[in-house]
Protein backbone atom coordinates (compact mmCIF):
# COMPACT_ATOMS: atom_id res chain seq x y z
CA UNK A 1 0.00 0.00 0.00
CA UNK A 2 1.16 3.76 -0.71
CA UNK A 3 0.85 6.46 1.72
CA UNK A 4 -1.22 8.68 -0.04
CA UNK A 5 -3.80 5.34 0.22
CA UNK A 6 -3.66 5.48 4.22
CA UNK A 7 -6.71 7.38 5.58
CA UNK A 8 -6.18 10.31 7.75
CA UNK A 9 -5.10 11.66 9.76
CA UNK A 10 -2.29 8.75 10.50
CA UNK A 11 1.11 9.32 12.17
CA UNK A 12 3.51 7.60 9.58
CA UNK A 13 7.67 7.59 10.01
CA UNK A 14 9.53 7.57 6.99
CA UNK A 15 12.17 4.68 7.80
CA UNK A 16 15.13 5.84 5.37
CA UNK A 17 14.99 9.22 7.48
CA UNK A 18 14.69 7.16 10.81
CA UNK A 19 17.80 4.74 9.84
CA UNK A 20 20.19 7.98 8.77
CA UNK A 21 19.09 10.00 12.24
CA UNK A 22 20.00 7.04 14.38
CA UNK A 23 23.41 6.72 12.38
CA UNK A 24 24.38 9.97 12.55
CA UNK A 25 23.55 10.49 16.19
CA UNK A 26 25.11 6.98 17.33
CA UNK A 27 28.58 7.57 15.46
CA UNK A 28 28.81 10.72 17.23
CA UNK A 29 28.76 9.40 20.37
CA UNK A 30 30.67 6.50 19.64
CA UNK A 31 33.25 8.82 18.31
CA UNK A 32 33.58 10.74 21.32
CA UNK A 33 33.55 7.60 23.80
CA UNK A 34 30.13 8.76 25.30
CA UNK A 35 27.53 5.93 25.85
CA UNK A 36 23.62 7.01 23.82
CA UNK A 37 21.18 6.38 26.00
CA UNK A 38 18.14 7.48 23.85
CA UNK A 39 14.96 8.29 25.85
CA UNK A 40 12.13 6.07 24.79
CA UNK A 41 9.31 9.27 25.87
CA UNK A 42 9.75 10.19 22.33
CA UNK A 43 8.43 7.15 20.04
CA UNK A 44 7.16 5.09 22.74
CA UNK A 45 7.18 2.07 20.45
CA UNK A 46 9.16 -1.19 21.14
CA UNK A 47 10.34 -1.09 17.33
CA UNK A 48 12.42 1.99 17.31
CA UNK A 49 13.78 1.25 20.61
CA UNK A 50 14.82 -2.02 19.34
CA UNK A 51 16.86 -0.40 16.64
CA UNK A 52 18.37 2.19 18.73
CA UNK A 53 19.47 -0.65 20.67
CA UNK A 54 20.93 -2.62 17.53
CA UNK A 55 22.39 0.39 16.87
CA UNK A 56 24.89 0.69 19.27
CA UNK A 57 23.18 2.21 22.14
CA UNK A 58 24.03 1.64 25.74
CA UNK A 59 20.71 1.16 27.21
CA UNK A 60 17.50 3.59 27.24
CA UNK A 61 15.99 5.88 29.20
CA UNK A 62 12.40 5.83 30.55
CA UNK A 63 10.71 8.56 32.08
CA UNK A 64 7.77 6.28 33.69
CA UNK A 65 7.78 3.65 35.02
CA UNK A 66 4.96 2.52 33.04
CA UNK A 67 7.01 3.14 29.90
CA UNK A 68 10.00 0.84 31.51
CA UNK A 69 7.58 -1.77 31.88
CA UNK A 70 6.53 -1.71 28.13
CA UNK A 71 9.90 -1.88 27.36
CA UNK A 72 10.64 -5.09 29.75
CA UNK A 73 7.43 -6.93 28.57
CA UNK A 74 8.38 -6.63 24.98
CA UNK A 75 11.25 -7.82 25.13
CA UNK A 76 13.83 -4.69 25.91
CA UNK A 77 15.14 -6.05 29.28
CA UNK A 78 18.64 -3.95 28.74
CA UNK A 79 20.19 -1.13 31.21
CA UNK A 80 17.49 0.82 31.60
CA UNK A 81 17.57 4.72 33.51
CA UNK A 82 14.24 6.56 35.12
CA UNK A 83 15.43 10.01 35.25
CA UNK A 84 12.46 10.93 37.78
CA UNK A 85 11.91 11.13 41.27
CA UNK A 86 9.74 8.14 42.18
CA UNK A 87 7.39 8.26 45.01
CA UNK A 88 4.36 6.47 46.83
CA UNK A 89 3.43 3.45 47.08
CA UNK A 90 1.72 1.30 43.78
CA UNK A 91 5.04 2.93 41.71
CA UNK A 92 7.43 1.71 44.36
CA UNK A 93 5.98 -1.82 44.33
CA UNK A 94 6.21 -1.81 40.76
CA UNK A 95 9.57 -0.47 40.35
CA UNK A 96 11.00 -2.90 42.67
CA UNK A 97 9.00 -5.91 40.66
CA UNK A 98 10.94 -4.60 37.43
CA UNK A 99 14.53 -4.55 39.16
CA UNK A 100 13.73 -7.95 39.45
CA UNK A 101 13.61 -8.45 35.60
CA UNK A 102 16.14 -5.93 34.33
CA UNK A 103 18.95 -3.59 35.48
CA UNK A 104 17.50 -0.38 36.54
CA UNK A 105 18.67 2.66 38.07
CA UNK A 106 16.24 5.41 38.94
CA UNK A 107 17.16 9.46 39.59
CA UNK A 108 16.66 11.46 42.93
CA UNK A 109 16.90 14.69 44.36
CA UNK A 110 15.25 14.61 48.32
CA UNK A 111 16.35 12.44 50.82
CA UNK A 112 12.52 11.99 51.08
CA UNK A 113 12.63 9.89 47.11
CA UNK A 114 15.83 8.10 48.49
CA UNK A 115 14.31 6.95 51.77
CA UNK A 116 10.90 5.64 49.69
CA UNK A 117 13.39 3.35 47.69
CA UNK A 118 15.73 2.11 50.00
CA UNK A 119 12.63 1.07 52.09
CA UNK A 120 10.85 -0.55 49.20
CA UNK A 121 14.45 -2.39 48.05
CA UNK A 122 15.39 -3.49 51.46
CA UNK A 123 11.37 -5.08 51.36
CA UNK A 124 11.51 -6.50 48.40
CA UNK A 125 15.09 -7.74 48.73
CA UNK A 126 16.02 -6.24 45.73
CA UNK A 127 19.19 -3.80 45.32
CA UNK A 128 17.96 -0.38 43.26
CA UNK A 129 20.88 1.58 41.68
CA UNK A 130 20.44 5.33 42.10
CA UNK A 131 21.85 8.31 40.66
CA UNK A 132 21.97 11.76 42.10
CA UNK A 133 20.08 14.63 39.98
CA UNK A 134 21.47 17.81 39.93
CA UNK A 135 20.37 21.20 38.78
CA UNK A 136 22.16 22.37 35.36
CA UNK A 137 20.13 25.72 34.15
CA UNK A 138 16.20 24.38 33.54
CA UNK A 139 14.96 25.20 37.00
CA UNK A 140 12.96 21.69 37.35
CA UNK A 141 14.00 19.19 39.49
CA UNK A 142 17.79 18.21 40.95
CA UNK A 143 19.58 19.51 43.88
CA UNK A 144 20.95 23.27 43.71
CA UNK A 145 24.30 22.66 44.37
CA UNK A 146 26.99 20.42 43.57
CA UNK A 147 27.38 20.57 47.82
CA UNK A 148 23.97 19.14 47.84
CA UNK A 149 24.51 16.44 45.30
CA UNK A 150 27.34 15.07 47.17
CA UNK A 151 25.85 15.00 50.31
CA UNK A 152 22.46 12.96 49.16
CA UNK A 153 25.02 10.56 47.11
CA UNK A 154 26.52 9.91 50.91
CA UNK A 155 23.04 8.99 51.87
CA UNK A 156 22.35 6.97 48.66
CA UNK A 157 25.62 5.40 49.51
CA UNK A 158 25.18 4.31 53.16
CA UNK A 159 21.15 3.43 52.62
CA UNK A 160 20.61 -0.37 52.61
CA UNK A 161 19.15 -2.13 48.76
CA UNK A 162 20.68 1.09 46.91
CA UNK A 163 23.68 1.39 45.23
CA UNK A 164 25.19 4.73 44.05
CA UNK A 165 25.81 4.73 40.39
CA UNK A 166 26.77 8.49 39.69
CA UNK A 167 24.60 11.90 38.75
CA UNK A 168 23.10 13.20 35.92
CA UNK A 169 21.69 16.81 34.66
CA UNK A 170 19.16 17.80 32.41
CA UNK A 171 19.72 19.78 30.17
CA UNK A 172 23.19 19.70 30.11
CA UNK A 173 24.62 22.67 27.93
CA UNK A 174 28.51 23.32 27.00
CA UNK A 175 27.77 25.89 30.16
CA UNK A 176 26.63 23.62 32.82
CA UNK A 177 30.10 22.06 32.74
CA UNK A 178 31.91 24.09 36.08
CA UNK A 179 28.39 22.09 37.63
CA UNK A 180 29.02 18.88 36.86
CA UNK A 181 33.15 19.75 37.21
CA UNK A 182 32.20 20.66 40.68
CA UNK A 183 30.15 17.65 41.13
CA UNK A 184 32.92 15.39 40.05
CA UNK A 185 35.68 16.53 42.20
CA UNK A 186 33.11 16.37 45.60
CA UNK A 187 31.96 12.97 44.53
CA UNK A 188 35.89 11.93 44.34
CA UNK A 189 37.41 13.83 47.18
CA UNK A 190 34.28 11.82 49.18
CA UNK A 191 35.42 8.48 47.60
CA UNK A 192 32.08 8.06 45.89
CA UNK A 193 31.23 6.02 42.91
CA UNK A 194 30.38 7.86 40.01
CA UNK A 195 30.46 5.44 37.04
CA UNK A 196 27.19 7.42 35.11
CA UNK A 197 27.98 11.23 34.87
CA UNK A 198 24.31 11.52 32.41
CA UNK A 199 23.83 14.34 30.17
CA UNK A 200 21.04 15.36 28.25
CA UNK A 201 18.91 17.23 25.47
CA UNK A 202 18.67 16.45 21.77
CA UNK A 203 19.12 20.84 21.57
CA UNK A 204 22.74 20.27 22.91
CA UNK A 205 23.19 16.73 21.22
CA UNK A 206 26.46 17.30 19.66
CA UNK A 207 28.04 19.40 21.92
CA UNK A 208 28.25 16.57 24.66
CA UNK A 209 31.98 16.02 23.89
CA UNK A 210 32.40 19.07 25.65
CA UNK A 211 31.96 18.21 28.70
CA UNK A 212 34.46 15.72 29.11
CA UNK A 213 32.96 14.71 32.44
CA UNK A 214 30.03 12.52 30.90
CA UNK A 215 29.82 9.35 30.47
CA UNK A 216 26.86 8.75 29.00
CA UNK A 217 23.73 11.08 27.43
CA UNK A 218 20.23 10.77 27.21
CA UNK A 219 18.22 12.00 24.07
CA UNK A 220 15.03 11.55 22.91
CA UNK A 221 13.58 13.73 19.88
CA UNK A 222 16.61 13.17 17.20
CA UNK A 223 14.95 9.88 15.61
CA UNK A 224 12.22 12.30 14.35
CA UNK A 225 12.78 16.25 14.45
CA UNK A 226 9.90 18.22 14.48
CA UNK A 227 9.16 21.77 13.84
CA UNK A 228 11.51 23.20 16.41
CA UNK A 229 14.35 21.31 15.20
CA UNK A 230 13.80 21.83 12.05
CA UNK A 231 13.55 26.26 12.17
CA UNK A 232 16.74 25.77 14.85
CA UNK A 233 18.57 24.06 12.33
CA UNK A 234 19.25 20.12 13.69
CA UNK A 235 17.15 18.91 11.53
CA UNK A 236 16.07 18.98 7.67
CA UNK A 237 12.64 18.71 6.51
CA UNK A 238 13.57 15.42 4.93
CA UNK A 239 15.32 14.33 8.06
CA UNK A 240 12.34 15.01 9.86
CA UNK A 241 11.19 11.52 9.96
CA UNK A 242 7.88 11.96 11.32
CA UNK A 243 4.72 13.22 9.91
CA UNK A 244 1.03 13.70 10.43
CA UNK A 245 -0.78 12.56 6.79
CA UNK A 246 -3.76 14.98 6.96
CA UNK A 247 -6.69 16.25 4.63
CA UNK A 248 -7.92 19.26 3.35
CA UNK A 249 -11.43 18.98 4.88
CA UNK A 250 -12.31 22.59 4.16
CA UNK A 251 -11.53 26.22 2.34
CA UNK A 252 -14.12 28.23 3.93
CA UNK A 253 -12.10 31.49 3.00
CA UNK A 254 -10.24 32.28 -0.22
CA UNK A 255 -7.14 31.89 2.81
CA UNK A 256 -7.81 29.40 5.22
CA UNK A 257 -8.27 25.81 4.40
CA UNK A 258 -9.11 23.93 7.62
CA UNK A 259 -6.99 20.01 7.94
CA UNK A 260 -8.64 17.08 9.69
CA UNK A 261 -6.12 17.14 12.27
CA UNK A 262 -6.51 19.41 14.84
CA UNK A 263 -5.13 19.47 18.96
CA UNK A 264 -6.01 15.31 18.83
CA UNK A 265 -4.12 14.78 16.08
CA UNK A 266 -0.78 17.12 16.26
CA UNK A 267 -1.11 17.50 20.06
CA UNK A 268 -1.96 20.98 21.54
CA UNK A 269 1.84 21.99 21.46
CA UNK A 270 2.94 25.64 19.88
CA UNK A 271 5.89 26.45 18.43
CA UNK A 272 6.87 29.75 19.00
CA UNK A 273 7.99 30.24 14.89
CA UNK A 274 8.99 33.24 13.38
CA UNK A 275 5.99 34.26 11.94
CA UNK A 276 3.88 33.63 15.19
CA UNK A 277 2.85 30.93 17.66
CA UNK A 278 3.11 27.74 14.62
CA UNK A 279 1.33 24.12 15.29
CA UNK A 280 2.57 22.44 12.79
CA UNK A 281 4.77 22.84 9.64
CA UNK A 282 3.10 21.76 6.24
CA UNK A 283 5.93 20.09 4.43
CA UNK A 284 4.35 21.03 0.63
CA UNK A 285 3.47 24.41 1.44
CA UNK A 286 6.20 25.88 3.65
CA UNK A 287 4.43 29.48 3.48
CA UNK A 288 1.47 28.13 4.86
CA UNK A 289 0.90 28.91 8.66
CA UNK A 290 -1.07 26.57 11.17
CA UNK A 291 -1.29 29.52 13.59
CA UNK A 292 -4.53 27.17 15.85
CA UNK A 293 -6.61 24.08 16.08
CA UNK A 294 -9.41 23.14 17.62
CA UNK A 295 -9.52 18.86 18.96
CA UNK A 296 -10.28 18.24 15.55
CA UNK A 297 -9.66 21.19 12.85
CA UNK A 298 -6.13 22.21 12.16
CA UNK A 299 -6.58 25.92 10.95
CA UNK A 300 -4.07 27.22 8.51
CA UNK A 301 -3.31 30.46 6.55
CA UNK A 302 -2.44 29.85 3.03
CA UNK A 303 -2.65 33.55 2.69
CA UNK A 304 1.50 33.82 1.94
CA UNK A 305 1.02 30.42 -0.54
CA UNK A 306 1.42 31.06 -4.01
CA UNK A 307 -0.35 27.88 -5.18
CA UNK A 308 -2.85 27.33 -2.19
CA UNK A 309 -4.58 24.04 -1.27
CA UNK A 310 -7.24 22.58 -2.56
CA UNK A 311 -10.66 20.58 -0.70
CA UNK A 312 -9.69 16.81 -0.38
CA UNK A 313 -5.64 17.72 -0.72
CA UNK A 314 -3.06 15.37 0.94
CA UNK A 315 -0.71 17.35 3.04
CA UNK A 316 1.99 16.14 5.29
CA UNK A 317 2.41 18.03 8.46
CA UNK A 318 5.58 17.92 11.18
CA UNK A 319 4.75 18.09 14.55
CA UNK A 320 6.02 20.92 16.63
CA UNK A 321 6.97 18.29 19.13
CA UNK A 322 6.72 14.75 18.11
CA UNK A 323 6.39 13.48 21.96
CA UNK A 324 2.97 14.37 22.70
CA UNK A 325 1.75 14.05 19.39
CA UNK A 326 3.05 10.70 19.18
CA UNK A 327 1.23 9.96 22.46
CA UNK A 328 -1.93 10.73 20.24
CA UNK A 329 -1.54 7.93 18.14
CA UNK A 330 -2.28 3.91 18.59
CA UNK A 331 0.14 3.50 15.76
CA UNK A 332 3.30 4.72 13.77
CA UNK A 333 2.73 3.74 10.30
CA UNK A 334 6.55 2.54 8.82
CA UNK A 335 7.00 3.78 5.50
CA UNK A 336 9.98 3.59 2.70
CA UNK A 337 9.58 5.33 -0.29
CA UNK A 338 6.34 6.32 0.04
CA UNK A 339 5.57 2.46 0.70
CA UNK A 340 3.86 1.13 3.79
CA UNK A 341 6.67 -1.42 5.66
CA UNK A 342 5.13 -1.73 8.72
CA UNK A 343 2.25 -0.40 11.50
CA UNK A 344 4.00 -0.38 15.19
CA UNK A 345 2.09 0.23 17.81
CA UNK A 346 2.57 3.07 20.38
CA UNK A 347 2.69 0.31 23.38
CA UNK A 348 3.78 3.36 25.90
CA UNK A 349 0.84 5.50 24.61
CA UNK A 350 -0.42 7.29 28.06
CA UNK A 351 1.91 5.36 30.43
CA UNK A 352 1.84 8.61 32.36
CA UNK A 353 1.93 6.38 36.13
C1 LIG B 1 15.31 13.94 32.08
C2 LIG B 1 15.34 14.04 30.59
N1 LIG B 1 16.40 13.52 29.94
C3 LIG B 1 16.48 13.55 28.59
C4 LIG B 1 15.47 14.11 27.83
C5 LIG B 1 15.58 14.10 26.33
O1 LIG B 1 15.67 15.37 25.78
P1 LIG B 1 15.20 15.68 24.28
O2 LIG B 1 13.72 15.52 24.27
O3 LIG B 1 15.64 17.08 24.06
O4 LIG B 1 15.87 14.76 23.39
C6 LIG B 1 14.37 14.68 28.49
C7 LIG B 1 13.27 15.31 27.74
O5 LIG B 1 12.28 15.75 28.20
C8 LIG B 1 14.29 14.64 29.90
O6 LIG B 1 13.26 15.16 30.59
Amino acid sequence: MRVEELDSPTLTIDLDALDENLDRYQRYYTEHGIGLRPHIKTHKTLAIAAMQMAKGAIGLTCQKVGEAEVMVSGGLAVDILIPFNIIGKPKLERLMALATQTRLTVAADSAYTVRGLAEAAEAAGVTLSVIVEVECGMNRTGVQTPQEATELAKLIDKSKGLELRGFMGYPTPPASRPIIQETVALFDKAGLSREIVSGGSTRYAFEAHQIPELTEYRIGEYPTGGEGHLRAGRHTVEQCSLRVQATVISKPTADRVILDSGSKTMSASVFQAPHGPSMGYLVEYPDARFYSSSEEHGHVDVSACAKKPEIGERVQVLPVHPCPCVNEHDAIVAVRKGVVEAVWPVYARGKIR
